[in-house]
Formats: structure tokens, sequence, C-alpha cells
């Protein structure tokens, strides 16, 4: 085979190799971009959900929460919506949390320091599932999150497969007729 065909061969290989990669990525997010998690400036107490409001968070995503002498919650609905930081589901002082969304549905975030939290730093994160089939919801188990996903990694294969044979064998048929091997 000449060096010309096994390279373009090799590069479709790659792009390939590059689809599947980003398909099953993951991505991380920095809460509030470089504001970081703080009290929001000039009483925005929409803030937080606005950043939110823009994104697309998958399953499997992470996001990054950056801030100082403050700590962050994973609470239920009604514990957001009263800014009750009693019984957290998930607490975190460290200055740099990662938190795994590793469900579809809702998740409840508000700061754990005193006031702070009605004063607007609080976050309500929307993951979407990876089945483009099903909308996201929040009684998904995580389970039946985990079969979604592997069934969309079958499903973008499957798509994909034929669409990549047949440009090689195109290729490979091009190779031939000018006697390229
Ligand atoms: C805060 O939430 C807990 C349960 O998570 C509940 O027991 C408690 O009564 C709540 N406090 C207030 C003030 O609503």
């Amino acid at each position: 085979m000449s060096s010309f065909c096994r390279q373009v061969l090799m590069s479709l290989m790659i792009i390939c190799a590059s689809f599947q990669l980003i398909l099953g990525s993951s991505f991380e997010f920095q809460v509030g971009d470089h504001m970081g998690w703080s009290v929001p400036r000039s009483k925005d107490t929409k803030f937080y959900n606005d950043w939110a409001s823009e994104k697309r968070f998958k399953l499997g995503d992470s996001i990054l929460f950056k801030y100082r002498k403050d700590s962050v919650m994973e609470v239920g609905e009604a514990e957001y919506k009263q800014c009750n930081s009693t019984h957290p589901i998930f607490f975190s002082n460290t200055g740099n949390t990662v938190f795994h969304l590793d469900r579809s549905g809702y998740f409840y975030f508000i700061s754990g320091a005193a006031g702070h939290c009605s004063k607007g730093q609080r976050m309500i994160v929307k993951v979407l599932g990876n089945d483009p089939f099903h909308p996201p919801s929040s009684q998904k188990s995580s389970s039946s999150a985990t079969i979604s996903s592997i069934s969309l990694a079958i499903f973008s294969f499957v798509l994909l497969l034929p669409v990549v044979a047949s440009v090689n064998f195109l290729f490979l048929s091009l190779c031939n007729s000018y006697n390229l091997f």
C-alpha cells in the first residue's frame, strides 16, 4: 500500500475514534464562571439559575464550585426553597468542590454559610439523560441511567459504522483504480 493511502486510512480511523470520544465524553463546568461560588453582587438573586439555564448538563458531567470561607450543599427541593441547611444530602467546604452529576433530573444546591442562600447563593441544575428517546425525570434511578448511556453508545456505534465503512471502501477503490497500491 502506498504511504499516501496508508496515511488517509489512518486519518479516517482517528476521526472515527474521536467521534466516539466526543459522544462519550464528559465535561466539567465551573459554577458562576469567573465569579465562582459566592453571594451574587447587587442582590441578583437569579444569578446562579441564570448561569445554569444557559448550560446543557449531561449525565456524567461534573460541576466545580470555587469559593472562600463558604460551603456548598446539595439539598432537597423543599430545603432549597426554604434555604434550609440543617439536613444536607451532600456537604463540602474545601473551597474547591467537584460534584459529579451521576443521574438525570434536578439537583438543588445552596450555600451553607448563614444568610448566603437567601441572598441568592443557590442554584438548580437540570441534568439531561444520555438517552435521546426519553426526557429526564427526577424519578430515574442511576441504574437505568447507566443502561441508557450504554444504549446510546451502541446506537451511535451502529449509526457510525456503515458511514466509516463506506468511506473506507470508496477510498480503497479509488486507490485501486489509480494503482496506488
Ligand atoms: C429543615 O429540613 C428538615 C428536613 O430536611 C426538617 O426536619 C426541618 O424541620 C426543616 N426546618 C425548617 C425550619 O423548615
